[in-house]
């Protein structure tokens, strides 16, 4: 079993989104859920517009929706073959405001940012209490978060990927105490997607989608 983030390379999910990555656009679902989330983000008050971090961004698909928002996009994955898909599109489309990370923690960012957005992604990260401490060290004061996940599933959502070794959604109350203990506090939760696929018979299902956004307190001198 995994113990931090940092061991994306030896597990065989970095092969596993590799593979995905030429093909991941092609996807209607992916597509849609992006477009949508981008909508609810474009939804939030954020005190800073200066500059927004998709973690996770595979290709982009949520970060490309947020370039128009945002000063900067900074779109940051693990996996070298997403980041080329996303580098092709910025520069077929002569972008000049979106830029590529590959890290495997916003801890390797080199700067903080107004807001950092994450679509599908937490459910593959090991340790979630350190995903919402090296969060909270990325922002800015006054800088929001955005998790965007599954709610917590029997396993079957993930039943086609062999190399998943992650967490089966999430029980957003105890996501919420792990984001307070990291020193957030909760600005809004709610369900806003549905993802419809076949769990184990083989019944088409709706796996929900939850949006938690979470904000980092202005610090206060004494
Ligand atoms: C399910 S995909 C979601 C991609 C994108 N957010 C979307 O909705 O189209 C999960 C992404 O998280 C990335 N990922 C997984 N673990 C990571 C880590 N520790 N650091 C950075 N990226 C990671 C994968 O490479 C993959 O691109």
């Amino acid at each position: 079993m995994y113990s931090s983030a940092y061991e994306y390379k030896e597990r065989d999910l970095g092969q596993y989104f590799d593979s995905m990555a030429n093909n991941w656009d092609t996807c209607p679902v992916k597509v849609e859920r992006a477009e949508i989330t981008a909508v609810k983000i474009k939804e939030i008050h954020f005190e800073s517009n200066r500059s927004i971090v998709d973690f996770g961004s595979g290709t982009g698909l949520l970060g490309f929706q947020l370039k128009d928002t945002f000063e900067h996009v900074h779109l940051a994955d693990a996996s070298e073959k997403m980041l080329q898909v996303a580098q092709a599109k910025i520069a077929e489309a002569n972008i000049d405001n979106i830029e590529t990370h590959q890290i495997e923690r916003l801890s390797e960012l080199p700067s903080k940012h107004s807001a950092i957005a994450t679509l599908m992604t937490l459910h593959h990260i090991p340790d979630v209490d350190e995903f919402f401490t090296d969060a909270y060290g990325a922002l800015e004061d006054e800088g929001i978060l955005i998790v965007a996940d599954l709610y917590e599933d029997d396993g079957s959502f993930h039943k086609h990927n062999p190399s998943f070794d992650g967490h089966n959604g999430f029980n957003v109350s105890a996501l919420s105490a792990i984001a307070e203990n990291a020193g957030f506090s909760v600005q809004h939760v709610e369900q806003y997607y549905e993802i419809w696929q076949e769990n184990f018979d083989g019944v088409e299902v709706a796996y929900p989608l939850f949006l938690f956004v979470v904000k980092k307190p202005k610090e206060t001198t004494a």
